[in-house]
């Protein structure tokens, strides 16, 4: 008799976005002819960059051509993988990072990889995740068996990094000793960004106690400081116990292409195994299940990598960063209390005089019309916070911004 993986049912059931549907669902049907703003959803929504439709453009040619049709991954590179993971060598190369071929798989995205990573890793591992959490590593984590039941909005066996204004929403190493640790860096839902002494202090505890950091660099590009990290392995040591998992999706506008890569270092080493392990792991796992992204999304992102392509996807970045500026600085001229938007799409706000997230959520729908994510959907340190996204039309962020400052009564 088949039965199901039960660990399913221990999961929060698409809770928070059905909440939010429904909550403004019933808005409209009070409120017909009122139009809602959304600044919830971490999607983007301006086009493809002209260089980038061209590169895709050109790979379905490619493939409507006898001459150069190609199938599944190339072995020879003439279309896909190799190409890709050249591009990608050299991209790393201007960070002064160093990677093998080998080293970079390329996937459909970084989500599938975020979850699916864990497979390769033992059953009783112990996982740590931040608090509040881009939701992807937890629900996976609990799927995986890798936890007890939910007990008081928390999974037993999981361990919490909570980021809360004292630490300035960056998570600290946990005191006790756990073997595998997601970070996401710049952070999604609270707009933080992390230090190279900040990640130091993960690569040292990595290496200390033989744990495992899967690194989510989904929103390196949009760092503007330049003596912050790009990617973990700017950081000494990472290579022996960092996977780094990014992705096309956010900076290029790829979150409806799908497309990203992971980098499994052939010096990343964990108990009982010897160097290019793990990494073989990965590759057979990836060999059995996984049979290549899309040959026209991978010649979008060889466009993306290209001088052109930099040079448009930074433009798209700094579109969205435009928009995070506007928000943030009405709403701290309004009196908010706002963290993040510096060097991340997302706007951290502290909820005002102590309402719950759900009452904030609420009282912005009711009065200025804008929808926004209750920040207790992504674990209970988010309680008392909202997150609003950069992603949207410039007018309709303005039109949104302005709703709040005529409408809203703080
Ligand atoms: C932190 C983070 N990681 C990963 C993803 C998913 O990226 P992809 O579209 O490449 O699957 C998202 C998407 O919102 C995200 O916010």
């Amino acid at each position: 008799m088949a039965t199901i993986n039960k660990n399913f049912d221990k999961l929060q059931r698409g809770y928070l976005f059905s909440e939010i549907a429904k909550r403004t669902r019933d808005f409209i049907e009070k409120k017909p002819g009122v139009g809602v703003m959304r600044l919830g959803v971490g999607d983007t929504t301006e086009p493809l960059s002209p260089f980038v439709v061209k590169g895709m453009m050109e790979g379905v040619e490619r493939l409507g051509n006898v001459k150069t049709y190609t199938g599944y991954q190339d072995a020879e590179g003439k279309e896909g993988n190799i190409k890709l993971q050249n591009a990608l060598i050299n991209f790393y190369k201007t960070k002064n990072i160093n990677l093998e071929a080998q080293e970079i798989f390329v996937n459909d995205g970084a989500k599938t990889d975020l979850a699916n990573i864990q497979s390769i890793f033992g059953s009783n591992n112990i996982v740590a995740i931040s608090d509040p959490v881009y939701p992807a590593y937890l629900d996976s984590t609990v799927i995986a068996g890798r936890t007890g039941e939910l007990v008081d909005g928390k999974y037993e066996g999981l361990v919490y990094m909570e980021c809360n204004e004292k630490n300035g929403f960056v998570p600290v190493p946990p005191k006790e000793k756990v073997d595998i640790i997601y970070l996401c860096n710049p952070n999604n839902p609270t707009g933080s960004v992390a230090t190279k002494k900040q990640l130091e202090t993960f690569i040292d505890y990595a290496i200390k106690n033989k744990a495992v950091i899967i690194y989510d660099a989904a929103y390196v590009e949009y760092i503007s400081d330049q003596s912050l990290p790009k990617s973990i392995y700017e950081i000494e040591g990472a290579k022996k116990c960092a996977i780094e998992i990014n992705s096309f999706s956010k900076w290029s506008g790829f979150t409806g292409v799908r497309l990203g890569w992971t980098v499994v270092p052939m010096d990343l080493v964990i108990e009982g195994t010897q160097r290019g392990k793990v990494n073989s792991l990965w590759g057979r796992r990836q060999g059995t299940m996984f049979n290549g992204a899309s040959n026209v999304a991978q010649a979008g992102a060889v466009a993306v990598l290209s001088p052109a392509g930099l040079k448009e996807s930074k433009e798209m970045v700094g579109y969205y960063m435009r928009n995070a500026k506007i928000i943030k600085d009405n709403l701290l001229k309004l009196g908010f209390k706002v963290f993040g938007g510096e060097h991340a799409p997302y706007i951290w706000v502290k909820n005002p005089k102590g309402l719950s997230s759900w009452e904030f959520f609420d009282k912005l729908l009711n009065e200025a019309h804008v929808i926004g994510t209750p920040g207790c959907g992504f674990g209970t340190a988010g309680e008392g916070y909202l997150r609003l996204t950069a992603f949207g039309h410039r007018e309709d962020i303005e039109k949104a911004v302005k709703s709040i400052r005529d409408n809203f009564k703080l």
